[in-house]
């Protein structure tokens, strides 16, 4: 068995990773593009123009027909798809355990109450078979996130949110080009929300999201959300003055869609170049007593926003930090742990939301418990059997390899 790094070996990668190198030529150029015509013009490029009309039909395009609307970043992507459905005060909104907080904040916003489901005890997502506990009387909405760009189950979730006659919203951030049973996520639910920032699979510049549905209605009250209640959709003769529902102003500018046109047609191949390398590890490890590509849902794809991999602690004579470690040595870059669970964060578990007012839970016409309720033993359980390596479109068959082969020679050095 060869020496570990760690120990004085020799490393099994010694070049550093490839840079991402996400923006290139036709991202320039489109830019520049726009601040040429901006200047011959003399009018500044705006927003809800002719690129951002482009950027949102040939993403609804690529996902097979429907609409899409540019915001300006994931967070509102959410806070928009939720403000489409309209829910009335106080309604709960179920949602993942593992997700940026970014992924659950959005509810409150809307005047909601999150109710946290707990993980598959195999992923970092959450399954119907945890969320169907926690339906009450005032349950409204089911938001699942497709974790590291790992499906959620979602027939299973349908069939709840059909039986109790619920919304289903996607969260996508993480899961752009993935797949469920040959469906893209973020076609199954209801609505759905993605982000487009800088370190998404594609972006629109340093922030961005965007909101899909396949339900014009939806479409039509997700715009009048995203844009101060302007009248979009309403037909003429209608009666309504004005705009016709409190919102902000969440809109993606002309610059952002533009940039964003020209990443959205690089999508595809970096959804396929991540997909290439991400099941090359899985396969390499597939029989490894130690150490695997996290359990996915069958007949999915994973488009690996990053690889989540567990670690099988009891056949290790190590802790997690201890293999990490020897991994990072090999020239591996890791992450120890994705403690991303916002039902542990301060605001959370003090309802710091609006002032002191401890609202939504603390209303008085609020019937549910007056303290948050998170389910997250099993997520936490998943976060500490589990880490991350970092990957992206600039890796390649050389770096899968390698990620496998560092995985297989810690495993080796570390197995009881
Ligand atoms: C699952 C999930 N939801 C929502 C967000 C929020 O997106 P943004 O950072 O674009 O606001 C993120 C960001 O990483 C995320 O991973």
């Amino acid at each position: 068995m060869s020496k570990l790094a760690i120990d004085g070996g020799s490393k099994v990668r010694n070049n550093p990773m490839p840079a991402r190198g996400l923006l290139g030529e036709a991202e320039r150029a489109a830019a520049l593009a726009m601040f040429d015509e901006a200047i011959a013009s003399g009018v500044a490029f705006g927003y809800n123009g002719p690129q951002e009309e482009r950027y949102g039909k040939e993403f609804a395009e690529l996902l097979g027909g429907g609409f899409a609307d540019g915001v300006n970043s994931g967070t509102n992507a959410l806070f928009c798809a939720l403000g489409a459905l309209r829910l009335e005060p106080l309604s709960e909104v179920i949602c993942p355990p593992i997700t940026d907080p970014g992924g659950i904040m959005p509810v409150i916003f809307t005047g909601c109450v999150p109710v946290v489901a707990d993980a598959d005890p195999r992923s970092y997502n959450s399954s119907a078979e945890e969320m169907a506990p926690l339906i009450t009387e005032r349950t409204r909405a089911l938001v699942v996130a497709h974790i590291a760009g790992d499906a959620v189950d979602m027939d299973p979730v349908m069939a709840l949110a059909e039986q109790h006659g619920l919304y289903v919203v996607e969260d996508c951030a993480q899961a752009h080009g993935a797949f469920y049973k040959g469906r893209r996520l973020g076609t199954i639910g209801h609505i759905a929300a993605f982000s487009t920032m800088f370190g998404k699979h594609f972006c629109t510049g340093g922030q961005g999201g965007l909101v899909y549905t396949r339900d014009e209605q939806l479409y039509w009250q997700e715009r009048q959300f995203a844009d101060r209640g302007k009248p979009f959709g309403v037909a003429p003769g209608s009666g309504t003055v004005g705009n016709v529902i409190a919102g902000i102003n969440c809109n993606l500018d002309e610059l952002g869609a533009a940039i964003g046109l020209a990443q959205l047609r690089k999508l595809p191949d970096i959804a396929a170049r991540r997909i290439r390398v991400g099941n090359r590890v899985r396969d390499a490890l597939a029989g490894n007593p130690v150490v695997q590509v996290g359990w996915q849902v069958p007949d999915s794809q994973s488009s690996y926003w990053f690889l989540r991999l567990h670690l099988e602690l009891d056949a290790l004579r190590v802790d997690k930090a201890a293999f990490c470690a020897a991994l990072a040595a090999e020239g591996i870059p890791v992450v120890v742990a994705y403690r991303a669970i916002p039902a542990e964060f301060t605001w959370f578990r003090e309802k710091r939301c609006f002032g002191t007012s401890g609202f939504p839970w603390d209303c008085s016409d609020y019937r549910g418990p007056k303290e948050p309720v998170a389910r997250i033993g099993q997520a936490i359980r998943a976060v500490e059997t589990h880490f991350n390596i970092q990957i992206h479109e600039s890796y390649g068959d050389r770096e899968a390899e390698d990620i496998a082969a560092a995985c297989e020679k810690v495993a080796a050095a570390y197995a009881r």
